[in-house]
């Protein structure tokens, strides 16, 4: 593994992380139409919990992958995103990981297609990015973060091993919300037994 974290939290983030029947890898030119179609198809199912969801452009998707693809050099970032994709090459989601917690975490977040959904896509890609977290040197915790009323995204932390370790009050950004921040954590010395490293081992020896 190359990535160490660097200038307090920000991190060298891998281009591309391997999970058995998933491929996370950073955004290139190429994908914005298919973020694009991902999103638009999508749109019902992410507005309730993703504003930036409703009315989204070829040129939001443009911006995003511009914004988001590696770097020359690949300079230490606050924040990577990787779209996940399956072995036919159709795009699922997007995930990432997030430096805004403070010395020694990183946040993970996702969406998933929903043409996609409960096929176990979130919950595998978040395993990858917590191995990959927790790998970072100075990393100590991974957390998931979401709202109360978000019982799709708080299954994933739950199966993945991740603890429950607090719930607080936070002003709603979406129209779902109930306002309540729900937040899991995983520790570095907790992941090599967790549920999550096992199914992440799983699904590569599956595929390898
Ligand atoms: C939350 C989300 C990422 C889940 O993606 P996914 O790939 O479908 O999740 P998984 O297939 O890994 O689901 C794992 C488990 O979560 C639970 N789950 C997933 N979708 C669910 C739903 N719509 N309702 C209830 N439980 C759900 C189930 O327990 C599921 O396992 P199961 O299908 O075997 O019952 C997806 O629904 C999504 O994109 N939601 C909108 C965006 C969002 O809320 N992002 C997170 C913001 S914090």
């Amino acid at each position: 593994m190359t990535d160490k974290a660097v200038s307090g939290d920000w991190f060298l983030p891998a281009p591309t992380v391997e999970a058995g029947w998933l491929l996370l890898r950073r955004p290139e030119p190429d994908d914005s139409s298919a973020l694009h179609d991902a999103v638009a198809a999508s749109s019902e199912h992410l507005r309730p919990w993703m504003p930036w969801a409703a009315n989204y452009t070829a040129e939001m998707a443009r911006e995003f992958v511009q914004r988001n693809a590696a770097k020359p050099g690949n300079p230490p970032v606050p924040e990577a995103s990787y779209l996940v994709w399956d072995r036919d090459r159709r795009l699922l989601g997007v995930c990432g990981l997030h430096a805004r917690l403070g010395p020694g975490a990183l946040e993970i977040g996702y969406w998933v297609d929903v043409r996609r959904t409960r096929r176990g896509v979130a919950t595998l890609a978040a395993a990858a990015l917590s191995e990959l977290a927790l790998a970072i040197a100075g990393v100590q915790a991974v957390e998931i973060h979401h709202d109360r009323a978000n019982q799709a995204s708080g299954a994933i932390p739950a199966r993945l091993g991740y603890e429950l370790v607090a719930m607080v009050a936070d002003e709603p950004e979406a129209p779902a919300e109930a306002g309540v921040e729900m937040q899991w954590r995983m520790t570095l010395s907790g992941w090599p037994d967790s549920d999550g490293a096992r199914l992440l081992q799983a699904a590569r020896t599956a595929t390898s």
